[in-house]
């Protein structure tokens, strides 16, 4: 896509709206309900709406290098705040994708300046689950492996926030690790044992047992 195209395709896609429903746009305004928040890279190849079908209105996004949910980031942290809090969204979906340059980046010992911080929190996923990474003995497997590990471990982060966890008691909101396979297009569903990952460990993150 040509950037001078950009303000000509935007003119294209009101007018194909408009021509389905004249009050698309009128309606649009009036507010959003979405019931997911999505959660996924910056990638451009890994569009969140594109690959699921979603229409303006029904997913609630935010993307950043390699899908991290890090509680020092006021950006995520207000993202899932205001999702839950506000929006009551039903499913958190956390995204990555295989071929991911961000976690490909994390495995290398390069300086990448301001880049180290925040793959950082990557080269932790990796130390927490070296056992099972160190034992894949091909760089690709260990690679894609570390992707989907990457994805658990957000959604861990996501579950140590407070207005999940009363979502969680008030509604039963649900935690979905995702990954997109950019070779397939294919979405693979990790279906993540949070009860096992968390065995042992859930008190102490746990903010409304009592
Ligand atoms: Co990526």
């Amino acid at each position: 896509m040509k950037f001078k195209k950009i303000i000509e395709n935007n003119q294209k896609w009101i007018e194909d709206h408009l021509k389905l429903d004249p009050d698309y746009f009128t309606n649009l305004s009036k507010g959003q309900s979405p019931e997911v928040l999505y959660i996924g890279c910056s990638d451009s190849r890994v569009t969140a709406e594109e690959i699921i079908g979603a229409r303006p209105g029904e997913v609630f996004v935010h993307r950043n290098i390699a899908n991290i949910v890090t509680n020092s980031d006021v950006n995520v942290m207000s993202v899932i705040n205001y999702a839950v809090v506000h929006l009551k969204v039903k499913h958190i979906v956390v995204c990555g994708h295989y071929y991911c340059g961000g976690v490909k980046a994390a495995m290398q010992a390069t300086d990448l300046g301001i880049l180290n911080l925040w793959l950082r929190n990557i080269r932790d996923v990796y130390r927490l689950h070296k056992e099972e990474l160190k034992a894949i003995k091909d760089e690709e497997l260990r690679y894609k492996r570390l992707v989907e590990l990457n994805v658990q471990e957000q959604c861990v982060n996501i579950l140590k926030t407070i207005e999940v966890q009363q979502a969680y008691r008030e509604y039963g909101i649900s935690i979905h690790g995702w990954v997109f396979d950019i070779k397939t297009g294919k979405i693979i569903d990790l279906k993540i044992d949070f009860a096992n990952v968390l065995k042992g460990l859930w008190d102490i993150y746990d903010y409304t047992a009592k």
